[in-house]
C-alpha cells in the first residue's frame, strides 16, 4: 500500500503513515554476529545486534504478550529532526547527540546500547526510504523517532536478553496549536517533579511519560498549553523549577543572565537546551545551569521560554501558579532571535560553525 502525501499546509504535530520503517533485533546472550560491536561507541563484548533493514511502512510489529516493555515499560526513544533545504540537500540536526543520548537512556534501563553508527545509519536509512514526505523546505520537519524496548518473554521483573530498535518517522509542523502560539505560551505550575529524583529523568524512559498526561490534560481544559514541573527540595526550602512535559525552561533575568536548570535525574539534557546555551554564549550573553527557583522568576525575570526538539524555542507568556495567580511573564524579545538563529542553521540558511547538521 502506498502511503498517501499529506497536506503540507495542516501538518500540525500528527502522525503520518509512511513508506518504510527501520528494524533492527539485539541479543545480549549471542556470541558472535555483528562486527560493530566489537567494543566502543555503545558496544557490549558478546552481544550482538541483528542487521537493520527497512521494512514496509504498514507492516504491524509482533510481540510477545510476556515482552518486558509491555508488563515493564523496558523502552526508551528519542526525537529529532531531519529538514529539507532551500537547495534541496536533506539535513538532520545533531544526530551525535541524539545517538549519545540513545545509547545512556539504554544504560539507564539496562537496555542493550545501540552503536552509534548504527544510530546514524538507520536514521539515514529511514530518511531516504521516505525522502517523498520529508516537506519542501520551509513548509515543515520531518520528525525522526527511534524506539528500543526489551522483546524477551519476561514474567518477572527485569529487562530479559532481547531487544528491538525501531526507527519510524513522519513529517510535522508545529507541535502547538496556531491559538496557543499567538499569545504565547501559558504554563500550569505543577508543585511537584516530572520524575522521582532517583528516578529515570535523565533517560528518555517511555515511562517517564503516561503518568503526566493527566495533569497536561487536566492543565488544558484551564487554558494552559502544557505543566511546569517544579522539585520542592527533601530538606525544604523555595520550590526549583525543572521542565515542561517535553521540553526545557529557561529565564532571562533582568540582570542579563540566562539561567536554566541543571540536569540531573529528574530534568533532561534536552539538545535544543544545549544548542541555545551555545548560541546566547556565543553572543556575549552570560549563560548559567544552575538552581532557578519560581520565585526568581516571578521577581527578577525579564523573560522566560521553552527548548525541545518539537518545540523548538517557544516563548512563554503567563504561569499559572498553584495558588491560582497568573504571572505575566516579560515580552519576548530574546527567545525570537535564538529560534531565528537555530531556525537559520537547522534549515541551512545560515552556514553550520558548530558541525550540529549532518547531510543525509
Ligand atoms: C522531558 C523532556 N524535556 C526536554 C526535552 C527537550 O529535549 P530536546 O531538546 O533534546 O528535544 C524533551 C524532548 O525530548 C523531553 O521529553
Amino acid at each position: 500500500m502506498t502511503a498517501p502525501i499529506p497536506n503540507w499546509d495542516n501538518l500540525g504535530f500528527g502522525h503520518h503513515a509512511t513508506d518504510a520503517y527501520y528494524l533492527a533485533e539485539g541479543d545480549a546472550n549471542l556470541a558472535q554476529g555483528d562486527a560493530c560491536l566489537a567494543q566502543g561507541n555503545g558496544a557490549v563484548a558478546g552481544a550482538t545486534w541483528g542487521p537493520g533493514e527497512a521494512v514496509a511502512g504498514d507492516r504491524p510489529l509482533s510481540l510477545a504478550p510476556a515482552a518486558a516493555v509491555l508488563s515493564y515499560a523496558c523502552g526508551i526513544f528519542e526525537g529529532l529532526k531531519a529538514e529539507r533545504t532551500s537547495d534541496g540537500r536533506l539535513l538532520l540536526f545533531r544526530p551525535h547527540d541524539h545517538a549519545e543520548r540513545f545509547r545512556r537512556s539504554a544504560e539507564r534501563l539496562q537496555l542493550l546500547p545501540f552503536p552509534h553508527e548504527r544510530f546514524l545509519d538507520a536514521v539515514r536509512t529511514v530518511v531516504r526510504a521516505n525522502e517523498r514526505f520529508v516537506p519542501p523546505a520551509g513548509r515543515g520537519t520531518f520528525y525522526l523517532r527511534p524506539l528500543e524496548h526489551g522483546i524477551a518473554p519476561m514474567l518477572g521483573l527485569g529487562t530479559g536478553s532481547r531487544y528491538r530498535v525501531v526507527v519510524y518517522g513522519s513529517p510535522v509542523g508545529d507541535y502547538h496549536a496556531p491559538q496557543a502560539l499567538e499569545h504565547g505560551l501559558r504554563l500550569k505550575v505543577l508543585p511537584f517533579s516530572r520524575v522521582a529524583p532517583g528516578g529515570t529523568g535523565a533517560a528518555k524512559a517511555m515511562g517517564n511519560y503516561p503518568g503526566g498526561l493527566v495533569h497536561k490534560q487536566q492543565a488544558q481544559q484551564q487554558g494552559c498549553a502544557d505543566v511546569l514541573y517544579t522539585l520542592v527540595p527533601s530538606g525544604g526550602g523555595p520550590p526549583l523549577l525543572q521542565e515542561t512535559s517535553g521540553s526545557n525552561v529557561f529565564c532571562w533575568l533582568r540582570s542579563g543572565a540566562l539561567v536554566t536548570p541543571a540536569t540531573d535525574d529528574t530534568v533532561l539534557a534536552g539538545i535544543t537546551r544545549a544548542s541555545v546555551l551555545t548560541l546566547a554564549a556565543e553572543w556575549g550573553i552570560p549563560v548559567a545551569e544552575q538552581a532557578l527557583t519560581l520565585d526568581e522568576v516571578i521577581t527578577e525575570g525579564a523573560e522566560c521560554f521553552c527548548t525541545g526538539t518539537a518545540w523548538t524555542v517557544r516563548s512563554v507568556a503567563e504561569l499559572a501558579l498553584a495558588d491560582g495567580r497568573v504571572h505575566r511573564c516579560g515580552p519576548p524579545t530574546l527567545a525570537p532571535k535564538l529560534r531565528a538563529a537555530l531556525r537559520a542553521i537547522q534549515s541551512g540558511a545560515e552556514a553550520d560553525r558548530w558541525g550540529w547538521t549532518l547531510s543525509v
